[in-house]
């Protein structure tokens, strides 16, 4: 078909959606799937008609100012935007989608893992097995903390704050939640609402953070926040890693305050603060929230419905602004 729509696709996609995103549009890949600086940006959004982005694309107001004029359209692939202003996107006209709902269960799933990984030493005994520093069972060696019937608080009760408290009553889990705006019962399903976060933060035996990324939660956790958690208690975050300051979580993890902490992101990713390397109650993934294979097809394809709907004057499925 001449005159396809020319996408321009910042970082490599997996393969089911670059079949079906090269059989209906003109593309510019980036096989190499290298993150791209600002110019690198400018310069292959030349002529396009749409940007496929990633988060590792920041998409300030000075970018987006200078966008080619061809630009039409922004989709994200991924459900969290705060890379894009979207309100110099606005200003721009330019439409912004993202990908909403299919990554909720993975990454409710990596929650529970870090909520595990922490409560139960998963990092030190993986090493130890691997170093063969392991001497023999003994009654007292390498002693973690009982999930089961634990107070979970979630802050952020969106879809996958949701998702997290659905695995965790499996746990046997009392779920506390802080959430903008209370959920109905039937989706609240005996939590227990706190109208303010910091109100929740001393039921909190663990602590999943499922909030949005972005200004207004920027440094969210810090020393204050940690003080009132109970003592010995977890935190993990799946969400942004800009929702916790780190030298305060860093702090707690070596006095002690926290029993350990299961992070999925990092603030500056994969540029994180290094001392975290060198905490054994620190339970580290590289930001794997949503890598599955079942997961990344689906968030592309979402993308990709988006990018149908606004080249066929639809209305964006997944519209952000
Ligand atoms: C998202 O989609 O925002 C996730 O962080 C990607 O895993």
């Amino acid at each position: 078909m001449p005159n396809k729509p020319v996408i321009f696709v910042t970082r490599n996609l997996p393969d089911a959606v670059t079949q079906r995103l090269t059989a209906s549009y003109e593309t510019r890949l980036n096989p190499g799937d290298a993150v791209l600086s600002p110019d690198q940006v400018l310069k292959g959004a030349e002529g396009a008609d749409a940007l496929l982005v990633t988060p590792t694309d920041k998409l300030t107001a000075d970018l987006i100012a200078k966008l080619p004029k061809s630009v039409r359209m922004i989709a994200t692939f991924s459900v969290g935007y705060e890379h894009i202003d979207v309100n110099a996107a606005k200003a721009r006209g330019l439409p912004v989608s993202n990908t909403p709902d299919v990554l909720t269960d993975a990454t409710a799933d990596i929650a529970l893992l870090l909520m595990l990984g922490a409560a139960r030493r998963a990092y030190e005994g993986e090493r130890a097995v691997r170093e063969a520093s392991w001497k023999s069972w003994s009654t007292t060696y390498m002693l973690g903390t009982h999930m089961t019937g634990k107070r979970l608080g979630i802050f952020g009760m969106g879809r996958i704050g949701q998702a997290v408290a659905k695995r965790a009553r499996a746990f046997d889990m009392q779920i506390h939640y802080f959430n903008r705006r209370r959920l109905p019962a039937h989706q609240e399903m005996g939590a227990v609402y706190h109208p303010s976060a910091d109100e929740m933060l001393p039921y909190c035996d663990f602590l999943s953070i499922n909030a949005p990324g972005g200004p207004e939660t920027l440094h969210w956790l810090n020393a204050a926040r940690i003080a009132r958690l109970p003592d010995k208690a977890i935190v993990v975050n799946t969400a942004r890693g800009g929702l916790v300051d780190d030298t305060a979580l860093i702090a707690a993890l070596r006095s002690g305050k926290l029993f350990a902490a299961g992070l999925d992101v990092f603030e500056g990713e994969p540029n994180l603060n290094p001392e975290y390397r060198s905490l054994p109650n620190a339970f580290l993934l590289p930001h794997l929230g949503s890598a599955t294979i079942e997961t990344r097809n689906a968030m592309g394809f979402k993308a990709l419905d988006n990018l149908d709907a606004f080249f066929e004057g639809r209305e964006l499925p997944d519209r952000v602004v």
